[in-house]
């Protein structure tokens, strides 16, 4: 399972968040749902191997945690607006207990370090200036963890390294979170992994 966490630090968190300004009064929604096509789509055809799990931080608390499974999800496009539209409706489910809230689309309410809970135990930091990738054994059934357009939080960071995830570099520059899970992708698949 190739699994991709990316968080989404002021990304709404109630289901009435405007399809129509994802990258602006939805806290840069259109990230995150770029983010999850790099994770789950291939040209003609889904990555059912892959999921795409968004963490939306809001406002207002309390941040809520929306995995796409690509072995599950029916009908998933490259749509931004649609796939918001499936976010929307997850987010109509607000229980701290994970719910299907749609074929392949799992919601609950959880912080940053709940979100690792559940997507643990092996996770992969991806940062500029982190060992580069090209060099480094990639371990099997890692999250990988990325932020969208700020950096982590100091908190953030240091709870994933206290989890011992291993830090890896794509290259010389900042690239968008999407590019960066496109890169992440094609290395594991050149790999065969
Ligand atoms: C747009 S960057 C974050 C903000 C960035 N520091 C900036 O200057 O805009 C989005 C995310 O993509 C990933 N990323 C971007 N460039 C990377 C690189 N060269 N190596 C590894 N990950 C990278 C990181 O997870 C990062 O949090």
């Amino acid at each position: 399972m190739r699994r991709f966490l990316v968080v989404g630090h002021r990304a709404a968190t109630t289901p009435s968040f405007p399809l129509d300004d994802l990258a602006g009064a939805a806290g840069r929604m259109d990230i995150l749902l770029a983010s999850a096509n790099a994770a789950l789509l291939l040209a003609h055809d889904i990555r059912r191997d892959a999921e795409a799990a968004l963490l939306l931080l809001g406002p207002p608390d309390p941040p809520r945690l929306v995995r796409i499974q690509g072995h599950r999800v029916r009908s998933y496009q490259p749509d931004l607006r649609s796939n918001a539209a499936l976010v929307r409706k997850a987010l109509d489910h607000g229980s701290r207990v994970e719910r299907e809230a749609s074929p392949g689309i799992l919601a609950s309410k959880a912080s940053f370090e709940e979100a690792l809970d559940r997507l643990g135990p092996t996770f992969v930091y991806l940062k500029q200036g982190g060992k580069d990738i090209r060099q480094e054994a990639i371990p099997a059934d890692a999250t990988f963890v990325l932020s969208d357009n700020q950096e982590l939080t100091p908190d953030e960071e240091r709870a994933l390294l206290a989890r011992d995830a291993l830090v890896l570099g794509l290259g010389p520059y900042a690239i968008h979170t999407d590019h960066a899970i496109a890169l992440v992708q094609n290395e594991l698949d050149r790999r065969g992994v």
